[in-house]
């Protein structure tokens, strides 16, 4: 290997840009050149390509998004696509390549593999939907920026005695709807994979509560559910109690990362940098029980994952 390259691809996270510093100087202590793909897999076919040196990355490690940019590419869905990106590589020199991105942009990386491109794969979305791997870059600032957010939330909510419907993002998942309903002290959590779609059973639990004295009553609902603005409705016509719907969106996405993602995203680029001096391809870099660990691609993807059980227990058990 004589030339990384870098980018990220899909939705950004924050530590997105922890994880590029640390492949662009991990690389170069390696001895390596390093390159930067602006724009995802679209940056890779424009040619959107720039040379990085140590400082060039800066002063990046604190801010939130990406330095790189990033998006979602069709064309490189396509075999054709691939087959120019993979040329593209060859003409600029670049025979590792570093994705920072979910599973989509893996199945992009596993493409350009198979036509002979090294690539390794670092698992970079808030939603934590990544079935190889129990931490992904940006899920803890993400969770810790909703939880500051539904704290705020709370307050007035209580004020007003009203209950509130907060949605937060996921996509498909409740990994995050999870664990701020769980740090929220949430009375309601509505997560794809468990949720019933029974809203007669949450219209009970509003009015049980109420009697108990609550002075409000949050529910978590993840994007996955979604029509939060309508249940409020609905649960306001059938309770006689205010409710409103608060839909947190892509301020979750933003901000500084916490060091938890600083230093994971990090240790997660390093551990991509060797790996290709190393003389691997085709794998994706995950953390699990503990350790930082790396898998095949093929297989990564082929992985599932749920909700624990148990969490999901402790979070009804603790919403008394
Ligand atoms: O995958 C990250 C994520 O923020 C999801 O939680 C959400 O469903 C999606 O991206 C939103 O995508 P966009 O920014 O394209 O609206």
């Amino acid at each position: 290997i004589n030339t990384i390259a870098v980018l990220t691809s899909g939705g950004d996270a924050p530590g997105m840009n922890a994880a590029i510093r640390a492949v662009v100087r991990k690389a170069i202590a390696n001895g390596k050149k390093v390159k930067g793909i602006k724009r995802g897999y679209a940056g890779l076919l424009d040619e959107d390509i720039v040379d990085l040196g140590a400082q060039d990355v800066s002063d990046i490690i604190q801010r939130g998004g990406t330095v790189l940019y990033t998006a979602r590419c069709a064309e490189f869905r396509t075999a054709e696509g691939q087959a120019k990106g993979a040329e593209i590589c060859r003409k600029h020199g670049i025979d590792g390549l570093v994705v920072i991105g979910g599973d989509g942009s893996f199945a992009g990386a596993q493409k350009l593999a198979n036509l002979g491109i090294n690539t390794i794969g670092l698992p970079g979305t808030i939603d934590l939907d990544i079935a190889c791997t129990e931490y992904t870059i940006g899920f803890d600032t993400a969770v810790n920026t909703a939880m500051e957010a539904i704290d705020k939330v709370r307050d007035t909510s209580t004020s007003h005695e009203r209950c509130s419907i907060i949605e937060v993002m996921g996509r498909h998942a409740g990994y995050i709807a999870l664990w701020c309903g769980i740090a929220n002290g949430a009375e309601d959590i509505l997560l794809p994979e468990k949720y019933e779609y029974d809203e007669q059973q949450l219209i009970n639990n509003i009015i049980k509560n109420r009697k108990k004295g609550k002075k409000h009553h949050i529910i978590i609902n993840a994007e996955g559910i979604g029509h939060s603005s309508s249940m409020a409705k609905r649960i306001e016509a059938a309770t006689g109690i205010e409710t409103r719907a608060t839909i947190l969106g892509h301020m979750q996405r933003g901000g500084s990362p916490t060091a938890k993602d600083r230093v994971y995203a990090s240790m997660m680029g390093a551990l991509a940098v060797d790996l290709l001096c190393a003389g691997e391809t085709n794998r994706v870099v995950g953390y699990r029980d503990g350790d930082y660990v790396d898998f095949d691609i093929n297989e990564a993807l082929a992985m599932t994952k749920g909700i624990s059980e148990y969490q999901y227990e402790v979070s009804k058990m603790l919403a008394v």
